[in-house]
């Protein structure tokens, strides 16, 4: 982890109060932490980082994120593969992750990519912004993420058909920023960030996946900055009850409250009309990009997945 992130840090167990985080550094090369530990100044909670891999998830046990697939070598091909198919001149490689960063205008100031998987999207921001994180539970996705970040490279087989594999290295352009990014493990419904730090927050295609996505949003707009800050939300609204209960999904439902349709809704609460989060923003734009997930040579999901652009 860059040494400077340590200023941005707020321990996730404490929120919503700030507290702090203290380092022990074991291993350092240059401006990275290699090896060490970051313990709360108040709650004690300590976040180990490994090989440069901050964890900074504060319930990482009461997690079922293990279980739900994507932890699994398959799931990390398979989102190697969507995000990164392009760089093996994939015909069929989704433009989407261009798509969304192109609705993001170039500003001063640290973006934070929440659910940034592989981290494709990551890649993307930064270009637009001084600084770029992204964060995601899965340990396996982050850690292929830093791969990449620090080797330019990854090896990776991707599925042919059945038992069958394809061995692939993916190679980062050249023209590719890598001096401005950091991947952290953390939950994106306790961001282990200081409030108003963020001139760019962007949530793709996670807010369905949360068993909390209410949290996630607040947490998303607790981190950007009050002024000149951007935020990017896209999601297919698949909403389901083995993720989360009905009672907390933002759409997809005839009961209150968030009755009708995912898109609506979360336009209402960055509008600041439920009152829930605490600053408003102007919305800019919506849409919808085609999104693609790789599953095989021969299978893909194309899934639609509908955004709204805002700016305070
Ligand atoms: C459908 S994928 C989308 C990934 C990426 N944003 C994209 O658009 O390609 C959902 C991502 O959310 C991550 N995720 C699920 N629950 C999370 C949580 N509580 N905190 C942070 N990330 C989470 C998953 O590991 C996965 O990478």
């Amino acid at each position: 982890m860059k040494d400077f992130l340590l200023q941005m840090l707020a321990c996730p167990a404490c929120l919503p109060a700030h507290s702090f985080l203290k380092a022990t550094v074991r291993r350092h090369h240059e401006n990275d932490i290699l090896e060490g530990d970051l313990r709360c100044e108040t709650c004690g909670q300590c976040y180990p980082i490994h090989d440069g891999l901050a964890f900074l998830d504060p319930f990482p046990a009461r997690s079922p994120h293990r279980g739900n697939g994507y932890e699994s070598p398959k799931a990390l091909a398979s989102y190697l593969w969507s995000h990164f198919g392009d760089l093996l001149a994939d015909p069929e490689a989704s433009a989407a992750y261009r798509k969304w960063a192109n609705l993001v205008a170039p500003d001063e100031g640290p973006a934070l990519d929440i659910g940034s998987a592989v981290g494709r999207f990551t890649f993307e921001l930064a270009d637009k912004c001084d600084f770029v994180i992204g964060i995601d539970k899965s340990a396996s996705f982050i850690r292929a993420a830093r791969e990449m970040l620090k080797q330019g490279s990854k090896t990776v087989f991707l599925p042919e058909e059945g038992l069958l594999n394809r061995e692939v290295t993916l190679r980062i352009p050249e023209t590719w920023r890598r001096d401005n990014i950091e991947f952290v493990v953390g939950d994106a419904q306790a961001l282990p960030f200081r409030s108003e730090t963020f001139a760019c927050v962007a949530s793709l295609n996670i807010v369905d996946k949360l068993p909390r996505p209410l949290q996630h949003l607040a947490e998303m707009n607790r981190v950007a900055r009050h002024g000149q800050a951007q935020a990017l939300v896209s999601d297919p609204f698949s909403w389901s009850q083995e993720v989360a209960e009905e009672r907390h999904w933002l759409g997809g439902k005839t009961s209150q409250p968030f009755a009708g349709r995912g898109l609506d809704n979360i336009t209402a609460l960055l509008r600041g009309d439920h009152r829930v989060l605490p600053t408003a923003w102007q919305i800019e734009n919506r849409g919808h990009v085609w999104w693609k997930i790789r599953t095989h040579a021969n299978h893909f999901e194309l899934i639609r997945s509908c955004y709204v652009k805002a700016r305070r």
